[in-house]
C-alpha cells in the first residue's frame, strides 16, 4: 500500500519511516475499495477491527496489538441527546481507537523505538499500545496537562517529558526532535492509520443504532476524531447505507477556535488565533496541521462550528455527572458546546455526542 502526498500527490510506500512527503505535504491513506455492507463486519471479533473490511490496515498485525477497543454503548441523557460512552475503552478516551491501528502499523513494520506529542489522551492510548507491543516510547505533553494522564505515561514505562508553552509550542519541540534525530513520529495527526481507527466510530454508531443520527457533535481540536467521522460517514453514503449527510457540528474551545473564527469571518485560509487558557485542554489547537484538509470537509458537508462557552464547562460537567456520566473537562465542554447550540439554532433533537474521555483523568 502506498500513502498518498496531500500537496504533490506523489506516492510513498507505508513502510516508510518518515512522518511526511519529502514536499513536507502531509500523508493520507487512498480510499478503500470496499464500499461498506453490514454483511462483511466480522461479528465473532469482539473490537474495533470487527470493521476492518473497510479500514486499510494491513496484515493481521491488530491482533496481537487490541486491548478490544471500540464497541463503547450509546446510551440516552434525556429525549433529544444520545451520548456514545467512547471513554469506556482500556485507556479511558477515544484516542485508543486510532492508537490501535496507528500501533498495529507500527508493529508491521518493524518500528522499536517513537516519539510523540499529545494533549495528554493521545500520548495515553500510544504509550499503552506500545507497551503492549514492546515499543519504546517518549511522550512530549504540554505544562499544565493533567498529572493523572502523565503517571498513565509513566506507568505504561513510557518517557514524559513535560514541555513549557502551549500545545502548539510542545508539537514544533517534538517534530523538530523527529527531524534532528530521525526518531519515528507516532503523531496521530501526521500518521493516517490513527483515522483508520476513528472511522470506527461511526461504523459503529451505525451497527448500534441501525441508522445514524440526524445531529453528530463532533470536538475538534487536531480532527482525529472529526476527520475519522467524515471519511466513514463519506463511505455509508456512498455506498447508499445512508440516503444523505447527517448534520454535523465541530466544537471548539471558547478560548482556542480557529475553526470557529475562519468560518465566521468567511476566510479561506485558517486564521490565526492567540490560544487562551481553556479548561478544554484536549480540544486547545490554534495551528492544526490538517486545517486544509478540515476546512474543505467544512464547506463540503455544510458542516456547523460552535464554541463551548468556558463558564459553562464545570455546570455541564455536573449535569452529566447528575446522569452517573463523569466526563473529563474537554467532554463536559461537548454538552455546553450543545446547549449553546441550541440557543444559536433552535430546539435540535437526535443529536449525538461523545463521551470522549473520562472525568478521573481532569483535576476534580
Ligand atoms: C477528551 C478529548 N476530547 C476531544 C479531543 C479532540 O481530538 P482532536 O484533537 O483529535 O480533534 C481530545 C484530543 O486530545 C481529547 O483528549
Ligand atoms: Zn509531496
Amino acid at each position: 500500500m502506498n500513502f498518498v502526498c496531500t500537496k504533490c500527490g506523489k506516492k510513498t510506500p507505508t513502510t516508510t519511516l518518515s512522518p511526511n512527503c519529502e514536499c513536507g505535504g502531509l500523508f493520507e491513506l487512498p480510499e478503500t475499495s470496499v464500499p461498506f455492507n453490514s454483511d462483511l463486519i466480522d461479528t465473532h471479533e469482539w473490537s474495533q477491527f470487527r470493521y476492518r473490511a473497510f479500514m486499510n490496515i494491513e496484515g493481521d498485525a491488530w491482533k496481537e496489538v487490541t486491548m478490544g477497543e471500540g464497541r463503547t454503548p450509546i446510551i440516552k441523557f434525556n429525549d433529544d441527546v444520545l451520548l456514545k460512552m467512547d471513554y469506556m475503552m482500556p485507556t479511558l478516551s477515544f484516542k485508543d481507537r486510532g492508537a490501535a491501528t496507528l500501533v498495529a502499523h507500527m508493529k508491521a513494520i518493524g518500528v522499536k523505538k517513537c516519539v510523540q506529542d499529545s494533549s495528554g489522551n493521545a500520548g495515553v492510548a500510544v504509550a499503552a499500545y506500545c507497551a503492549r507491543s514492546g515499543i519504546e516510547c517518549e511522550i512530549y505533553v504540554p505544562e499544565g496537562t493533567s498529572p493523572k494522564k502523565i503517571s498513565m505515561i509513566e506507568a505504561f514505562g513510557a518517557k514524559a517529558v513535560v514541555v513549557p508553552g502551549s500545545r502548539d509550542h510542545c508539537a514544533d519541540v517534538c517534530r523538530s526532535k523527529v527531524k534532528e534525530e530521525g526518531a519515528y513520529y507516532a503523531n496521530h495527526v501526521f500518521n493516517p492509520f490513527f483515522y483508520e481507527g476513528t472511522k470506527t466510530y461511526i461504523y459503529e454508531t451505525y451497527e448500534q443504532l441501525g441508522r445514524i443520527p440526524e445531529n453528530i457533535f463532533i470536538e475538534l481540536g487536531n480532527g482525529t476524531l472529526f476527520i475519522g467521522a467524515i471519511k466513514a460517514l463519506e463511505q455509508l453514503l456512498e455506498s447508499k447505507t445512508i440516503n444523505h449527510f447527517p448534520q454535523i457540528i465541530a466544537i471548539q474551545a471558547e478560548g482556542c477556535s480557529p475553526f470557529y473564527q475562519t468560518v465566521k469571518q468567511e476566510a479561506e485560509e485558517l486564521v490565526d488565533i492567540i490560544p487562551q487558557l481553556t479548561m478544554a485542554e484536549g480540544i486547545a489547537i490554534g495551528k492544526p496541521a490538517r486545517a486544509k484538509e478540515i476546512l474543505e470537509m467544512i464547506k463540503k458537508h455544510r458542516i456547523r462550528v460552535v464554541e463551548a462557552p468556558e463558564d459553562k464547562i464545570l455546570d455541564a460537567r455536573k449535569a452529566l455527572a447528575k446522569k452517573g456520566v463523569y466526563a473529563e473537562h474537554t467532554t463536559a465542554a461537548a454538552l455546553c458546546a450543545y446547549d449553546k447550540y441550541c440557543e444559536d439554532y433552535g430546539e435540535t433533537k437526535e443529536a449525538l455526542l461523545c463521551m470522549c474521555g473520562a472525568g478521573i483523568k481532569s483535576d476534580h
